[in-house]
C-alpha cells in the first residue's frame, strides 16, 4: 500500500523510518516532511491543515492510507473530510474524527469523559467567565498548588500551577475576561494538584481492540535537573523502569479499558492513537491528560522498540482487525536526546548548517527541524534533531545518544546530558 504521513517533525521522522520498512509500504510519502524524511519516502511540500491539498496528493499518488502525526489536522476535522467526500470516504486515516479529538482539543470534553467512565484524574471543575464569581469560591477550596488549564489548545502553555489563591484568582481573571490565551481560554479547568512522577502511555485502537504500545517517559524543561522554561520535549526514555508489570496492570484495567469501552459506549468512532498522560501518585495511576496522537519526543523512543511490522498494525486499525494483528515489542532500552536551536524555546537561531550526521556510530538520527538547502541540510525549527540509541540498558543508551549528539554540530546547538539520568 502507499501511505502518506502527515507532519514534519521528530515524530513523523520515526514513523516514517518504521513504515519504510515494511514490506507492506510500497511508496511513502510525507507532508510535508523534513530534510530527514526525505530519506524513507518522497517529501510534498503542502501544510497539514490543507484538506484540498492533501486530497490532491491522495488521489494523483494512489495513497491508500493516511496517518496524521500532529493534533492540529485532526482537531480541524481532516478524518471528517476524507469520510465526507466521495473520492476520499474509503481511504483510511489513523487518526479520531472531529468529535473524538476533543480528548486533546478540549480539556473540559475530556475530564467530563474521565468523570462520566469513572477513570481516576484530579478533581476539577470547569468555569467560564459568567461563573467566574463561582471559580473564585472553588479556587478557595481545593488546596496549593492549584492548576488552572486553558480548554483548547494552546500550544503547551495553556496550563498553570499556582501556589497562591491569590495568583490563582489573577490568573483565573486573566484567563476568562482578559483571553490570555485567546478563545482556548474562554473556558478553564481548575484541577486539583497531584504529587508523583508522570509517564506517557500509548494505546492504538481500531475503534474494538486495543493494543498498548511501549510506554515513555519524556524530558520537558529546557535546563538540565529539569530547570527552566518548558519546552515541546527535550527527551524521552523507553520503558519506563517505575512502570511494572503491576503499575501497568492498574493502567489497562482502570485507564486504558473504560477510555476504549467508554468511547464505543458514547459512539465515538476512534481509529487512531490515545495517548495517554499520567501521574505514578505512589503506584496508583491518574489521567492528567489524553491526546489524539503520538508524543514527540517519545514517539522516536517509541519506534525503535517495536519490532512487528508497524504498517501491518495500521492496515488493522483501518480494517477494524487489530486484534489478529501482532505488536512485538523488543527488551532494549531506547534514550532520545533532542538537539536544539540556540535562545530556543524563545527567539531562536535559524539557517544554521548541520554538520556530523555521518560521524554517528550507534544511534538513529531523526530529523525535526531542518531542510535541504541544496547539497547543505540546515536547521528550520527549535526542536532540530532528535538522536536515539537502543541499547541492553538504560545507562549504555543515555551514554551512547549523548556522545553521537555531540558528534554533531551547528552554530548555537545545545542539548541536555542529563536526559534519564533521574531513572538510573
Ligand atoms: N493535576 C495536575 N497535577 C500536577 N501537575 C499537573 C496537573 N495537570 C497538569 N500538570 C502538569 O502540567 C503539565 C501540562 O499539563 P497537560 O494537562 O499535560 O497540558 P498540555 O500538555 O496540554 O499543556 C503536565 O505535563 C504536568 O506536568
Ligand atoms: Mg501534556
Amino acid at each position: 500500500m502507499n501511505i502518506l504521513i502527515l507532519g514534519s517533525g521528530g515524530r513523523e521522522s520515526a514513523f516514517a523510518w518504521k513504515l519504510s520498512q515494511s514490506p507492506k509500504c510500497d511508496q511513502l510519502f510525507i507532508a510535508p516532511g523534513n530534510a530527514g524524511t526525505g530519506q524513507y519516502g518522497l517529501n510534498i511540500n503542502i501544510k497539514v491543515t490543507d484538506f484540498e491539498g492533501i486530497k490532491r496528493i491522495v488521489l494523483d499518488r494512489n495513497v491508500n492510507l493516511v496517518l496524521v502525526g500532529p493534533e492540529e489536522p485532526l482537531v480541524k476535522g481532516i478524518h471528517d473530510f476524507f469520510l465526507a467526500d466521495d473520492q476520499l470516504k474509503n481511504i483510511p486515516v489513523i487518526g479520531p474524527q472531529r468529535y473524538g479529538a476533543q480528548l486533546e482539543g478540549s480539556k473540559d470534553f475530556s475530564k467530563q469523559f474521565m468523570e462520566r467512565h469513572n477513570i481516576p484524574a484530579a478533581a476539577s471543575k470547569t468555569f467560564t467567565r459568567e461563573t467566574l464569581q463561582e471559580g473564585f469560591e472553588y479556587l478557595a477550596t481545593i488546596g496549593l498548588p492549584i492548576v488552572l488549564k486553558a480548554d483548547g489548545l494552546a500550544a503547551g502553555k495553556g496550563v498553570l500551577i499556582c501556589t497562591t489563591v491569590q495568583e490563582a484568582q489573577q490568573e483565573l481573571i486573566e484567563m476568562l475576561t482578559e483571553a490570555k490565551f485567546g478563545e482556548a481560554s474562554s473556558k478553564v479547568v481548575v484541577e486539583q494538584f497531584l504529587q508523583g512522577i508522570e509517564l506517557s502511555v500509548f494505546v492504538l485502537t481500531d475503534g474494538t481492540h486495543y493494543k498498548i504500545l511501549p510506554e515513555a517517559k519524556d524530558y520537558k524543561r529546557i535546563g538540565e535537573g529539569d530547570t527552566g522554561l518548558n519546552t515541546g520535549g527535550m527527551g524521552s526514555v523507553s520503558p519506563v523502569p517505575f512502570a511494572d508489570a503491576a503499575f501497568m496492570k492498574k493502567v489497562e484495567e482502570r485507564v486504558i479499558i473504560p477510555t476504549v469501552e467508554g468511547l464505543k459506549k458514547e459512539n465515538i468512532r476512534y481509529k487512531g492513537f490515545i495517548f495517554i498522560g499520567l501521574m505514578n501518585c505512589y503506584g496508583e495511576p491518574y489521567v492528567i491528560e489524553y491526546n489524539c496522537r503520538m508524543g514527540d519526543p517519545e514517539t522516536e523512543s517509541v519506534m525503535p522498540r517495536i519490532t512487528s511490522d508497524f504498517a501491518d498494525l495500521l492496515e488493522g486499525v483501518a480494517n477494524g482487525n487489530l486484534n489478529e494483528k501482532e505488536l512485538q515489542i523488543s527488551n532494549k532500552i531506547a534514550a532520545t536526546v533532542m538537539m536544539v536551536s540556540g535562545g530556543y524555546p524563545g527567539e531562536y537561531l535559524k539557517d544554521r548548517t548541520i554538520t556530523g550526521i555521518e560521524n554517528v556510530r550507534d544511534s538513529h538520527v531523526f530529523h525535526a527541524g531542518t531542510y535541504l538547502d541544496n547539497e547543505n541540510v540546515k536547521t528550520s525549527g527549535g526542536r532540530v534533531l532528535a538522536v536515539t540509541s537502543l541499547q541492553v540498558d538504560l545507562f549504555t543508551a543515555l551514554q551512547q545518544a549523548t556522545a553521537d549528539a555531540s558528534r554533531i554540530y551547528y552554530d548555537g546547538m545545545y542539548f541536555r546530558k542529563d536526559i534519564g539520568f533521574d531513572l538510573l
